[in-house]
């Protein structure tokens, strides 16, 4: 069975757009892989390396809504990265064998840089450290999104120069691209934390029937009975996800019929009815801390075993043995 790995920073709570980029497409794959995943909490202190304290918070959360998405811990060992030392062992050995110039090259780099003034060298290594959580798993296939494309990319190019210098170690992994539709937030770009336009999987249906009013819809559709354009509304975008039969939607938002207001409550309705279970399932595992914690302590266990084995053969074929 081929292994797949996929990793998340530790933000607390789940929104819509993580649900269905990220959580949906992992609760399918576990029946067909031999899966880890792995909420990164070094990686989230490239960015924040001095608030940490509600770093522990965020990542129980973030297991709690793992676990009500239906991730199945006996199929997919969840586990927190700096659990797992194998990793931050191999970050650096794989640093050893990538310049800096290849690294401050990225994008990805290059944006955060500009934008947040960031320019450590622990967050230069982000990507060094994502290949070290792939490779440790030896794994196959990484499923991300096209914005991660590249760093996996990258840790393909690392396998195969490690192979190269040291001889066969890594399989060279490869992206497992996940295509979903664009979950637009609440202001009508991409959904997300930061922006802080996102609708949660931990928040109540009151809480998502207050934020669906406040949403974005076409500008030019003042009031009821001015014409809509479904096309360009990101209220719509929604419904074509969560609303059977959306296409009955159109002809009266087109004739103004249907006003934003109510086109936004059958859309919360439909929209908390597909959370409900999630929802549900989530206030009762919230209470079980302990069961929480052991799901993440038998994850790590379960990761440190197969990560040991990759290390093992990484100093053998480096020839860092010396007794
Ligand atoms: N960089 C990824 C992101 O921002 C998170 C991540 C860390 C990851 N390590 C990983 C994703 C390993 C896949 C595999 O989304």
């Amino acid at each position: 069975m081929e292994t797949i790995l996929s990793g998340m920073q530790p933000t607390g709570h789940l929104h819509l757009g993580n649900y269905e980029g990220a959580l949906k497409n992992w609760v399918s794959l576990q029946q067909r892989f031999e899966m880890f995943l792995c909420i990164v909490d070094w990686h989230s202190l490239t960015e924040e390396a001095a608030d940490t304290a509600g770093l522990a918070e965020k990542v129980f959360q973030m297991a709690v809504d793992f676990l009500a998405g239906s991730v199945d811990p006996d199929k997919c060992a969840v586990f927190i990265q700096s659990d797992v030392k194998e990793h931050a062992e191999l970050h650096l050995l794989l640093s050893m064998l990538i310049t800096v110039p290849t690294l401050t090259r990225l994008p990805t780099y290059l944006e955060k840089k500009e934008q947040k003034g960031i320019d450590t060298y622990g967050f230069l290594g982000y990507p060094v450290l994502q290949a070290a959580d792939i490779l440790v798993y030896n794994a196959h296939k990484v499923p991300v999104g096209r914005d991660q494309e590249k760093h996996i990319w990258l840790a393909a190019d690392l396998a195969k120069r490690f192979n190269a210098v040291y001889g066969n170690t890594f399989n060279e992994p490869q992206v497992l691209l996940t295509e979903f539709p664009a979950i637009p937030g609440l202001d009508g770009k991409k959904m997300s934390k930061s922006l802080n336009n996102h609708i949660t999987l931990a928040e109540s249906d009151e809480e998502t029937a207050r934020k669906l009013r406040t949403m974005f819809t076409d500008p030019q559709k003042l009031r009821k009975g001015d014409p809509g354009r479904p096309e360009i509304c990101p209220v719509y975008l929604l419904h074509r996800i969560y609303t059977p039969g959306h296409e009955d939607i159109v002809a009266p938002c087109q004739s103004g019929a249907l006003g934003c207001v109510d086109c936004k409550m059958r859309l919360t309705v439909n929209l908390n009815q597909v959370l409900a279970p999630i929802r549900e399932q989530r206030k009762k595992l919230v209470e079980k801390r302990d069961y929480i914690f052991d799901v993440l302590r038998d994850g790590a266990g379960r990761a440190r075993r197969r990560a040991a084995v990759t290390m093992a053969k990484v100093r053998e074929n480096m020839k860092l043995i010396y007794y």
